[in-house]
């Protein structure tokens, strides 16, 4: 699933030619091609898992309503077809998985690299846990980590053009002429590295957002990682969330060090960009248990 969910990314969000030369569409067979060819593919792998949970109609998973997942409460509902329940699936899938991944190594490779912001993080989450597990309601009370998180997202926004966009009316933005149907890419990346907006633009230093109110609900222009407006992502919570809880339980438990014991600060930063902007070498750690409950 995971390599069908990178390939839906790669073949049919990178840009050609014919979006720059809109002209070209005409005779863009080969766009048209690799799209039906992603359809086919999505199609097949979906359509087996619908099948099979059909078919399991009147089983025990599905008289559990404990049990019941995102599938099953589509497929309640007649008025779904086949085709758009694969499609909406593999669209929560695409937005939920690379993007969290990426935010997730990067905010590791920051704190890994920052060894005294990186202490105040681990000081913070003890504080607060005092022996306990960390959990959700308790990793949400601390505030200088998701300061960190929110750095991470706006030095390293995991879709630097946000997810193309089209115009749907022939607009004037201060002096330009956007034609109707124009493909916009808004430049989140750019933006939340604007010497204009931030100081020390491209610095990792979340102390900026305990003071500034900046939230992620794209209510703040200067900073878009989710995006804006009708479109924005809707999972922005449960990304946040999932980040705090997997980085938080992370640090608390684990002390991490580089292979062969290279300096922390040798982490290589080196970005790969198609869509998304992730770490071009996969990051390598070494976990040491540091507590046993
Ligand atoms: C750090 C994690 C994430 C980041 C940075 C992120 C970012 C984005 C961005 C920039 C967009 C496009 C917004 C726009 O065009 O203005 C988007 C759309 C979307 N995201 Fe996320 N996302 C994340 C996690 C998630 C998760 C966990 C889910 C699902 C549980 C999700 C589901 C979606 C969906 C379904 C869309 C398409 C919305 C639409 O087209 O109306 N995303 N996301």
């Amino acid at each position: 699933m995971m390599g069908l969910v990178n390939e839906v990314i790669e073949k049919t969000t990178t840009l050609g030619l014919v979006d720059f030369l809109p002209v070209l569409r005409w005779v863009d067979f080969r766009s048209k091609r690799k799209a039906m060819d992603m359809y086919r593919k999505i199609k097949l792998t979906w359509g087996s898992i619908i099948q099979e949970r059909r078919s399991s109609k009147g089983s025990d998973h599905e008289s559990r309503s404990d049990s019941q997942d995102f599938l099953d409460i589509v497929l309640a509902d007649s008025s779904f077809s086949e085709d758009q329940i694969g499609n909406a699936l593999m669209e929560l899938l695409i937005g939920a998985t690379d993007s969290t991944t990426i935010t997730t190594v990067w905010l590791m490779v920051e704190l890994i690299r920052n060894q005294e912001i990186l202490s105040r993080v681990r000081e913070e989450i003890a504080q607060t846990v005092t022996g306990d597990k960390p959990s959700e309601s308790l990793l949400s009370q601390c505030h200088y980590f998701q300061a960190c998180i929110k750095e991470t997202l706006r030095l390293h926004v995991p879709a630097p053009l946000l997810v193309p966009h089209r115009a749907t009316e022939t607009c004037k933005v201060n002096n330009y002429v956007i034609p109707k149907d124009s493909m916009i890419l808004v430049n989140a990346w750019g933006i939340a590295r604007d010497p204009d907006y931030w100081n020390d633009a491209t610095v990792f230093k979340p102390d900026r957002f305990l003071d500034a109110k900046i939230g992620f609900r794209g209510t703040h222009f200067e900073y878009l990682p989710f995006g804006t407006g009708l479109r924005m992502c809707p999972g922005s919570t449960v990304a946040f969330k999932n980040i705090q809880m997997l980085v938080g339980s992370l640090l608390h438990y684990f002390d991490w060090s580089l292979p062969g014991g290279e300096a922390l600060t040798a982490i290589d930063m080196n970005e790969k960009y198609v869509t998304t902007l992730k770490k071009e070498e996969p990051l390598l750690l070494i976990p040491k248990l540091r507590y046993k409950n």
